[in-house]
């Protein structure tokens, strides 16, 4: 059986200029975990060219969804922006990654801190069962630099309170986060500054984030990777080591090259 799998674009939604969203068929055999990447990609000049991609969409879902970047001359995104529907795109049989409920100690509150397309993969997880199950909150940040990046702003405050199962859990226990860093927003600047000045724990009536009771999950560039890990360490939280092994908070790296 060949490593990928063809799947038929199903839909595509164009955000703005930068940022696209587009659904696929999924083989009935894919079994993911809500939070982990698969490889996709396109065939360029006889050879698959495959990039890592969360999948947005929750693993009870028929269909795969997937939330992208469009770089100009990016290898692939300059080609996947036009994907049209019909089109076909390659998916790898072989999902992965570390932005998994399992690999999360049991607490209190759960933070979900992305920018950009690090949303990609939370927008899986808060649609999962479990996810409630095991936290009393689960705070999902989004830090853009415009407020045209906000793409799901409105699934995540009005379609999924109205979700036909999880509606009333997330009405609870979903707490949203937007926060812009470029223009004019009623909530502004990095979550980096948010968490460290206690501001974004104080804008939404939460208690201090403590690494004794909460947990986290960090999703985006290469940089605030850094930045948002080394904010947790310093707050005490300790990294889980490696897959398998919980700990309180995993990061996932979700900017390479596309
Ligand atoms: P800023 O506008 O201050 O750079 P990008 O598109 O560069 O990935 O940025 C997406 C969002 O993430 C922007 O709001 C950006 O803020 C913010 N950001 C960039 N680098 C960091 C970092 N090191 N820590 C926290 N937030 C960051």
């Amino acid at each position: 059986m060949s490593k990928f799998a063809l799947e038929e674009v199903l839909s595509v939604h164009h955000w703005n200029d930068s940022l696209f969203t587009f659904r696929t068929t999924r083989e009935r055999s894919l079994r993911f975990k809500n939070g982990q990447f698969v490889m996709i990609g396109l065939e360029v000049n006889g050879k698959p060219l495959m990039r890592a991609y969360s999948v947005a969409s929750p693993n009870y879902e028929d269909h795969l969804e997937f939330f992208s970047i469009k770089v100009p001359d990016g290898p692939l995104t300059s080609r996947l922006q036009h994907l049209q529907v019909g089109d076909q795109i390659m998916v790898s049989r072989k999902p992965t990654g570390t932005l998994v409920c399992d690999d999360l100690l049991p607490g209190r509150n759960l933070y979900m801190l992305s920018t950009g397309t690090g949303l990609a993969p939370f927008l899986s997880l808060i649609q999962d069962p479990e996810v409630y199950e095991r936290f009393e909150k689960v705070v999902l940040v989004h830090g853009v630099r415009h407020v045209n990046e906000l793409a799901y702003a409105d699934f995540i405050t009005k379609e999924l309170p109205a979700h036909e199962y999880l509606g009333e859990e997330i009405s609870e226990k979903l707490v949203y986060y937007p926060t812009v860093t470029r223009e004019d927003f009623h909530t502004m600047g990095r979550l980096t500054d948010h968490i460290r000045t206690g501001k974004l724990t104080d804008d939404k009536g939460l208690p201090p984030i403590d690494p004794k009771q909460d947990r986290a999950m960090i999703c985006g560039s290469p940089a605030m990777l850094d930045d948002t890990s080394a904010l947790l360490d310093e707050l005490g939280f300790n990294i889980s080591p490696r897959m398998g092994e919980p700990g309180d908070y995993v990061i996932e790296r979700a900017f390479v090259e596309k």
